[in-house]
């Protein structure tokens, strides 16, 4: 069974919220395993085990939150090491921009090297129905991408 890993940072619960909709989009998917970590408790391993990463974070003074670029800078290299190429997609919560975070985050991905499965996502202002619906919309077209083989 395929593995859609789901790692996210939230200081007020915005991603959570985002990060824990798009999880319930992807277990409607019954044929791909799906697991949501918050990004202190996951490092290289979690992304051996994966099939594909959904990254859920947010944008902090102009740039991706420190907690997500932590994650990134600690899994970096191992992940080159070992020649992990992950197609992933990026959901991204934000007062009223976001579009730093997610030029950030597309640089870094690129260097891994991570393909991207779709645009990303900006969320923005308080988390509404709406974005909980685009979120779960997010997760379940990944999972369901992954479990056709497109991706
Ligand atoms: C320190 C800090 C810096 C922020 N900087 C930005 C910013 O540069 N652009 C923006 O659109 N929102 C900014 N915000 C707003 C957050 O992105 C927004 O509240 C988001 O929903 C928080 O998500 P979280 O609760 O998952 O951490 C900032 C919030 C904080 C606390």
């Amino acid at each position: 069974m395929k593995l859609l890993q789901i790692i996210y940072h939230s200081q007020s619960g915005a991603s959570a919220q985002m990060a824990r909709a798009a999880w319930q989009g992807a277990k409607a998917e019954q044929v791909v395993a799906t697991r949501v970590m918050r990004v202190w408790d996951a490092g290289t391993s979690d992304l051996v085990q994966a099939d594909a990463v959904l990254l859920v974070a947010a944008e902090n003074s102009g740039a991706l939150s420190g907690g997500m670029k932590d994650f990134l800078d600690r899994t970096f290299y191992p992940a080159i090491n070992r020649g992990l190429v992950l197609p992933y997609a990026l959901i991204i919560s934000a007062g009223n921009d976001g579009r730093g975070a997610v030029r950030q985050a597309q640089r870094i991905l690129s260097g891994y090297p991570f393909p991207p499965v779709a645009e990303p996502l900006i969320l923005r202002g308080e988390v509404s129905c709406e974005h909980l619906k685009q979120s779960s919309q997010m997760g379940q077209a990944f999972a369901a991408g992954l479990e056709m083989g497109i991706y």
